[in-house]
């Protein structure tokens, strides 16, 4: 679904699916510089990541294994809570290995930084983050995040990944929610 099929839907496109792709074709260079000689383990978190996941993973042109995870957020009916509640676990033991979370958005921070918590108890050799979007006006907590794709402004943003009510997750582009569409 592109930008145009939603026009009404919303305000702006805020990044584009070719400013998508290169991106992620520069921090794949990165990636390989950096993981050479090492073998690598891409963690998606689900459900926003696996558009990002899916288009990193063929930017990269070395091997990698993929694995996932499924969280949510629970608490006072927020999703920024911060209370993390694992729906489903990673297939992998992570002991020894090199783990990249790729995430679509850091947004409070609060879930990375829960999750950061959760795999330093693992035991793997090293565990870095990959985001392709980050709120800084939004952060609650700093989380070290080593690969950023776009810094962007705290407005509702889909596409790519992510939804608004499960919805527009198929949008190529990231866009501004139009206000009436939730208000
Ligand atoms: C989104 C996103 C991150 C998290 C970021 O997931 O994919 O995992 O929120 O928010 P935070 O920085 O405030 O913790 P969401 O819980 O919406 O689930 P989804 O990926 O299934 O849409």
């Amino acid at each position: 679904m592109r930008a145009a099929d939603v026009e009404n839907q919303i305000t702006k496109v805020l990044v584009t699916e070719e400013e998508i792709q290169r991106k992620l074709e520069e921090v794949a260079a990165r990636v390989v510089a950096d993981y050479e000689g090492k073998e690598l383990l891409l963690v998606g978190i689900l459900k926003g990541a696996v558009m990002v996941m899916a288009d990193f993973a063929r930017a990269l042109p070395r091997e990698m294994e993929m694995d996932w995870m499924a969280v949510s957020s629970y608490g006072a009916g927020t999703k920024s809570s911060g209370v993390v509640q694992i729906r489903k676990d990673l297939d992998s033991d992570l002991s020894g290995r090199h783990v990249l979370i790729v995430e679509d958005i850091i947004d409070s921070g609060l879930t990375l930084s829960w999750l950061l918590e959760n795999f330093a108890s693992r035991g793997a050799a090293s565990i870095e983050v990959f985001a392709l979007l980050r709120k800084p006006e939004a952060a609650k907590v700093v989380v070290d995040c080593k690969y950023v794709g776009f810094d962007i402004p705290n407005d509702f943003v889909i596409g790519y990944g992510l939804d608004y009510n499960e919805k527009f997750r198929n949008l190529r582009d990231v866009a501004v929610l139009a206000p009436h569409m939730y208000s």
